[in-house]
This record gives structure tokens, C-alpha cells and sequence, in this order.
């Protein structure tokens, strides 16, 4: 979803290409790897059991099973994604009243599950930072296991925020305009969370009950507090 300064959220915005086929690599990446996964539910999924099937995707591997990554649609401005912990030394206040809510345990969530569902890419979509919430693959450089990436496990500032990669940059080593440049893209405000950005995870499927009024107040954070 594109908003009227140019800012995209990270999820609606493919699908929103895929609507209008804008952007076709993603577009046929989604297909196959729907259709594999599909076909790997027929195969595993139901004749042998969903802990079979949970060991099957553990053995295979994201690559194994064909899910492969495209590019962030926010990479261009945004740069990469660094992780959460990375934002808690300048964002203390934020950061500590994230760790505090359920999206700081949402991989744990999924360990937990019986049987456990870390490995499953229909699962991890909105439980790690850097995939697509709906179509269930990985954009390039985001979850890929606990062992490479643990710093993008759970519902990350960067889920809602999008990439800090340019912004922490900017802080560290930039020009006063440059900061002031990608501090602006971080920003998301109540309003467009409100108008469609949690949905991207809070659907129908998942969160049946989601009301944005009821809910933000559970995730309501600032630097003051
Ligand atoms: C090296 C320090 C530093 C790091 C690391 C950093 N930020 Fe910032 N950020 C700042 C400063 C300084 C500002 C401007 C002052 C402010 O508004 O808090 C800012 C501004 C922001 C704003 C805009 C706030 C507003 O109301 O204008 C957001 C959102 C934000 N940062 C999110 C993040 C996220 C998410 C991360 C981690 C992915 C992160 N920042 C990492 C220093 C940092
Ligand atoms: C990237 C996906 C994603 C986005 C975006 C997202 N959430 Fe969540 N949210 C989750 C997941 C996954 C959980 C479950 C965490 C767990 O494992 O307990 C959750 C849980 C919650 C909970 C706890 C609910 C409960 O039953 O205790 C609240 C509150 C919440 N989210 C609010 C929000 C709000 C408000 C927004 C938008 C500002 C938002 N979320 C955006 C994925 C997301
Ligand atoms: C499209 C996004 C999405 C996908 C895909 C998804 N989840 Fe979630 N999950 C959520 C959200 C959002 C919540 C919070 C629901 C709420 O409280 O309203 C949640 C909550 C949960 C919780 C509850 C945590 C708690 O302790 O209350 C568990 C467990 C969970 N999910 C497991 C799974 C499993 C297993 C799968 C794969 C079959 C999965 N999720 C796929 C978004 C998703
Ligand atoms: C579920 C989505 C979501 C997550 C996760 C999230 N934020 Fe935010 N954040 C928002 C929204 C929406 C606002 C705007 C709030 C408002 O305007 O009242 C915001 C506001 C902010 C601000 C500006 C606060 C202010 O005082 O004006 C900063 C800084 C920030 N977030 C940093 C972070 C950091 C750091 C993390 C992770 C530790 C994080 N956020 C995680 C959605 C999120």
C-alpha cells in the first residue's frame, strides 16, 4: 500500500502489485511456491500426520522446498533490515516496552505449538521479521533460521516500521538532512496502522477478533514511556 508521500507498507505492498502484476518477479515467485507448497501438503501434509509433515519442512529447508527470497519492497529507501536489538540503544523507552508485549514471543509461540511449527513458512510469515505476511515467502536478507538470523525472530519494530538499515546509518555516520530524511521514512503513524497496516497479519484467519481500538493499546509505545 502506497501512501501519498511515497511510503509503502512492508506486506500490502506486494500484494497490491500482485493485483496489478506490477511486479511480475514476485508475482511468479508467489505462484510456484504456493502451488509447492500445495503440493507438499498433498504429498506429507495429511496421509502421514502434521508432526511428520513439521519434520519433513525441517529436514528440506526453506531452500528444499523451493521458497526462495525477492527483493524488500522497501529496500530502495529503507536499505536492510537490522533486528530489534539494534534499535534499543537509542530507543530505550520503545524498545522496553516492546519486549514486554506478545510480539516480542511470537517465534517462541511457535516452538511452543504441538507440534512445534518454527520450521513451517505458512506459520513464520508473521511470526519472524522479513516475510510476507499472506503469500509465505521470504524477502532477501530477512528470517532465515534461529542459527543465521536470530535477530529477526518475533514481531519486530521493523514488521510495522519497515528497514532501519538507512536510518541507522544516517545516525551514525550522516549528514544532519540525511538523518532527518530516513527519520521521516520510520515513521508510522496510529492512522495507517489503524486504516490496514496490522490487518496485514490481524486477518480474518488469525485474529478473528482484531478491533485496532482494542488492540493498540496492548502495543501502544513512545519515547517517554
Ligand atoms: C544510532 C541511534 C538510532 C538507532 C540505532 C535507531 N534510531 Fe530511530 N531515531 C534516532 C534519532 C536520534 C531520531 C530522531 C529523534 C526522535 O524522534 O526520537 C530517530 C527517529 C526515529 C523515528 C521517528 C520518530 C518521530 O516521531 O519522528 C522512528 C519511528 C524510529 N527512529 C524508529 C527506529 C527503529 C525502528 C530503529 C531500529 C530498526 C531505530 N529507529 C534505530 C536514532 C536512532
Ligand atoms: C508482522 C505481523 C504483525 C503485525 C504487522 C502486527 N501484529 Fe500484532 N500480533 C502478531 C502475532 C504473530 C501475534 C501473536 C504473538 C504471540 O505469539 O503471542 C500478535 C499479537 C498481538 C497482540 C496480543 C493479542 C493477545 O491476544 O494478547 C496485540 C494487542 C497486537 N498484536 C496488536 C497489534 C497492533 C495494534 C498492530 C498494528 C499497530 C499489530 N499488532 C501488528 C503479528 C502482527
Ligand atoms: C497472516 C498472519 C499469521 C499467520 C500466517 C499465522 N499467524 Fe499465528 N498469529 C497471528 C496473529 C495476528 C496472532 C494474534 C491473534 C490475536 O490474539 O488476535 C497469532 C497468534 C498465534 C498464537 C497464539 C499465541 C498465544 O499464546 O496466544 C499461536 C500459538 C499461533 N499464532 C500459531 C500459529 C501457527 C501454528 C501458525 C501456522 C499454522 C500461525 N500462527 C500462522 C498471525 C498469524
Ligand atoms: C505493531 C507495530 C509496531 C511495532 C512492532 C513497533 N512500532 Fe513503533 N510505532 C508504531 C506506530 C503505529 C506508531 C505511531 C504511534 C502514534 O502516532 O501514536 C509508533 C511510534 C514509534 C515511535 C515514535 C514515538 C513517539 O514518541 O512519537 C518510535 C520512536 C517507535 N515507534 C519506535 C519503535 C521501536 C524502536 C520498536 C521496536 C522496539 C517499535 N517502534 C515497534 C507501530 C509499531
Amino acid at each position: 500500500m502506497m501512501t501519498d508521500d511515497g511510503r509503502v507498507f512492508p506486506g500490502t505492498a506486494v500484494l497490491a502489485a500482485d493485483r496489478k502484476n506490477d511486479v511480475a518477479a514476485a508475482a511468479s515467485a508467489d505462484d510456484e511456491q504456493n502451488m509447492f507448497l500445495s503440493a507438499n501438503v498433498g504429498l506429507f501434509g495429511f496421509g502421514t500426520g502434521l508432526t511428520a509433515y513439521q519434520h519433513q519442512l525441517e529436514s528440506l529447508g526453506f531452500s528444499g522446498l523451493g521458497v526462495r527470497a525477492v527483493p524488500h519492497p522497501l529496500k530502495e529507501t529503507h536499505g536492510p533490515l537490522i533486528g530489534s536489538q539494534r534499535c534499543e540503544s537509542c530507543h530505550e523507552p520503545a524498545y522496553r516496552q516492546w519486549r514486554r508485549t506478545p510480539h516480542a514471543r511470537a517465534y517462541q509461540s511457535l516452538v511452543e505449538a504441538d507440534p512445534p511449527r518454527q520450521f513451517d513458512p505458512e506459520c513464520i510469515s508473521c511470526h519472524v521479521v522479513g516475510w510476507h505476511p499472506t503469500e509465505y515467502f521470504p524477502y532477501e536478507g530477512g528470517y532465515t533460521s534461529i542459527d543465521e538470523t536470530p535477530h529477526l525472530t518475533d514481531v519486530g519494530c521493523e514488521s510495522c516500521h519497515g528497514p532501519g538499515g538507512n536510518h541507522l546509518q544516517a545516525e551514525m555516520h550522516g549528514a544532519a538532512e540525511e538523518q532527518e530524511r530516513y527519520r521521516k521514512l520510520m515513521v508510522i503513524t496510529r492512522q495507517e496502522s489503524r486504516d490496514g497496516q496490522c490487518a496485514t497479519c490481524h486477518d480474518l484467519d488469525n485474529s478473528p477478533d482484531f478491533d485496532f481500538d482494542l488492540y493498540w493499546p496492548g502495543v501502544e509505545h513512545s519515547e517517554s514511556f
